[in-house]
């Protein structure tokens, strides 16, 4: 797994054939950026059409389902994304686990899935603002990597893990830079107790209200290896900012 930061902006069900233009300039201006790995997961309908536009970025899925074909009316899998053109798909978003009920080992699943489709997988994970109030947040989050991280030979080597604290996402508050790494260090103790010392190697971004003012303090914490961005991945400017704040990382 590269190292480099990995700054994604996840659309969320944002995004008609209008947008792609936006995509292009994220495309064109991220190839200024080459020691940042950058990437969109638009909604699934504009998957092909990005991966026939992009030349510098990753396209994703925000999500499949954990088989390879079947009678699941309106889901996709990840073969079929990996068709449209992506190289890798979301699993696991605090909207998907509170929206569709998902649980641990259904995110489980769909991160295998993912792997056995060809695809790098992103599994989300992240605290309620009940759970954290109660003290709860490390456990929780613990116990969510513990049953929805992928399992197999080599599984580690195509995952990412995004600590997404529910009350930050889409709400401007953002996790402060100490609970941030402290997050991320009890998330990292935890891969290398599934992977063992292979599980150092996974990245592990941060996502919640990340935007350019604040990214590059989220992006120089501790075990912090990029972000995932909902809404100021909407605009080549903001998205582009953020960007630029994790290159700043990997100058300093
Ligand atoms: P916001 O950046 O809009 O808070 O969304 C974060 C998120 O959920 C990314 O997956």
């Amino acid at each position: 797994m590269s190292d480099l930061p990995y700054i994604v902006g996840n659309w969320k069900m944002n995004g008609l054939r209008g947008m792609l233009s936006e995509a292009r300039s994220i495309d064109r201006a991220s190839a200024r950026y080459p020691k940042v790995q950058v990437a969109l997961t638009p909604p699934a309908t504009l998957i092909h059409r990005l991966h026939e536009a992009m030349q510098s970025i990753g396209i994703g899925g925000q999500d499949c389902h954990a088989e390879e074909s079947g009678a699941y009316t309106g889901d996709l899998s990840a073969q079929m994304l990996k068709d449209a053109g992506a190289d890798f798909v979301i699993v696991g978003h605090s909207e998907r686990r509170a929206v569709h009920n998902e649980t641990d080992a259904m995110v489980r699943g769909k991160a295998e899935g993912a792997l056995a489709g060809g695809l790098s997988v992103i599994v989300c994970v992240g605290e309620t603002e009940a759970e954290r109030d109660a003290g709860k947040a490390e456990e929780i989050v613990a116990g969510q990597v513990e049953g929805s991280v992928p399992r197999g030979k080599g599984a580690e080597l195509r995952l990412s893990v995004a600590y997404e604290p529910v009350w930050a996402i889409g709400t401007g508050r953002v996790a402060s830079v100490d609970d941030v790494a402290a997050m991320h260090r009890n998330i990292r103790a935890k891969l290398v107790s599934i992977y063992g010392e292979a599980g150092s190697g996974v990245r592990i971004l941060y996502g919640g209200s990340v935007k350019p003012d604040n990214a590059a303090e989220l992006m120089a914490a501790d075990e912090v290896g990029g972000a995932l961005v909902g809404g100021a991945s909407l605009s080549a400017e903001s998205f582009m900012g953020i960007v630029d704040a994790a290159s700043q990382k990997v100058a300093e």
